[in-house]
């Protein structure tokens, strides 16, 4: 969607801060021996007074609260009885729906002893997001997000998911522009503008380059057990540093 008065920031505001909220609090009660459903009904507990629901379930029909992804899992994991264990690289993704707006943010963190390898993933994911999207402005191309992640994944000596990428969204979870990707596609010539809703997100590899689907129907995975941390922000594109929704 693109904002266009006082009126629409500030739902956009309300649910942008929901998510935040549920994000900190998944990723502070997060322990080893708590199984990922546990962690679900944990955001879900947190979320639904507010008057807030689910984006994915709403949307797809998604059978979680949250979507959990641990070690070699992408994305789109389904809370149930795995259990979170010591050393274990977590993704939370969380999208909701208030009031009719939508926002939707992502991030990767270790439960403790875990190896600096996946935390140096983590650190580098979040900084790789931070500084790509307290640069976009009005008038930039949608490619030079990607250009810029890529960028600074390759020079960290990552890879990036290539079938994953941000969207548009505020009205709907998913809505126009789709395909914000991890890289430059040099035929993509569409620019953004003051006003536009969306929500860039970050898939830093140390091996694989593409998102696998599982037997489940949802879990996305890695084929060869390489290791990707994806974080994600919604944000609001201004002629200025843009009014990050989610942070
Ligand atoms: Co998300
Ligand atoms: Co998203």
């Amino acid at each position: 969607m693109s904002v266009s008065s006082p009126s629409q920031l500030l739902p956009l505001k309300k649910v942008g801060q929901i998510v935040a909220q549920t994000i900190r609090l998944m990723r502070e009660k997060a322990r080893p021996g708590m199984t990922t459903r546990d962690l679900d009904r944990l955001a879900h507990a947190h979320f639904n007074p507010l008057g807030a629901r689910s984006a994915p379930r709403l949307t797809y029909d998604f059978p979680g609260e949250t979507c959990i992804s641990v070690n070699d899992q992408i994305a789109h994991g389904i809370p149930g009885d795995r259990v979170l264990q010591k050393g274990d690289l977590v993704n939370v993704d969380v999208s909701l729906e208030c009031d009719g707006y939508f926002a939707d943010s992502g991030a990767s963190f270790c439960l403790e002893e875990a190896s600096q390898e996946k935390k140096r993933l983590c650190a580098t994911s979040e900084h790789i997001l931070n500084t790509v999207v307290s640069a976009v402005r009005h008038g930039m191309h949608i490619r030079e997000i990607g250009k810029r992640i890529h960028s600074m994944a390759t020079q960290a000596g990552y890879n990036v998911i290539l079938n994953l990428a941000g969207h548009g969204t505020g009205r709907a979870l998913h809505e126009e522009p789709f395909d914000i990707l991890n890289y430059e596609d040099p035929r993509d010539n569409r620019v953004l503008e003051s006003g536009s809703v969306i929500a860039i997100e970050t898939f830093i590899s140390t091996g694989a380059q593409f998102a696998m689907e599982a037997k489940d129907g949802w879990t996305l995975t890695t084929h060869d057990g390489s290791l990707v941390a994806q974080f994600e922000h919604t944000l609001v594109v201004r002629n200025q540093e843009p009014i990050i929704l989610t942070a």
